[in-house]
């Protein structure tokens, strides 16, 4: 059992830098390989449904997703654990939806931000292997949220609706019956 990391929080200057990529040599060493342990375990601890590595202070362009029936988002599909490094997304189509979000690094608040419904992804697994791939519906929409972390943004920055921002406990208690049937259509119609 790795350790689990501290996460940074918002107005820390780290979750505003855009992160470097790195190379296969690096991401072999033992290092790197110890440290992707302890982000998934980090992630996993914290109840995430992903974690970039820029949250628990590195500043490198990697991260990882992972849903299994999570109790911070129990209305969510799952995602088998992905670490995605160097990833670069990239729109498939036009079509977007609007998603209710939250973040291991803005404590206690979900806010609605708009997503592209599915994304083609390039990139490499722990072991430098490619990933090519498209992910759809809640899918994508985690994948965008991590890389925009890579990217030294929050879905903060993309509110279009400043009043669709609730606390935590006001989330569950007037808006998740609701996010619960709209993702529940998302599934039905991308499997994910
Ligand atoms: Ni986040």
């Amino acid at each position: 059992m790795r350790r689990p990391l501290r996460i940074a929080q918002i107005g820390h200057p780290v979750l505003r830098t855009p992160t470097r990529t790195l190379t296969r040599e690096e991401l072999k060493t033992d290092e790197m390989q110890d440290f992707l342990d302890d982000l998934v375990e980090t992630m996993r601890e914290a109840n995430g449904a992903g974690l970039a590595a820029n949250q628990v202070y590195q500043s490198l362009r990697i991260c990882a997703v992972e849903v299994r029936e999570n109790s911070r988002y129990p209305y969510r599909p799952n995602i088998p654990l992905t670490i995605l490094v160097n990833p670069v997304l990239t729109p498939v189509g036009d079509a977007m939806f609007t998603n209710y979000e939250g973040c291991l690094s803005v404590p206690d608040l979900r806010g609605q931000v708009r997503r592209h419904c599915e994304v083609d992804v390039q990139a490499w697994d722990r072991n430098g292997k490619a990933i090519s791939t498209v992910v759809k519906g809640m899918t994508a929409a985690t994948y965008q949220h991590e890389v925009d972390h890579l990217d030294g943004k929050l879905y903060l920055d993309r509110i279009e609706d400043p009043t669709s921002i609730v606390t935590l406990e006001n989330f569950q208690r007037y808006h998740m019956n609701k996010v619960a049937e709209d993702v529940a259509a998302l599934i039905e119609r991308y499997g994910s």
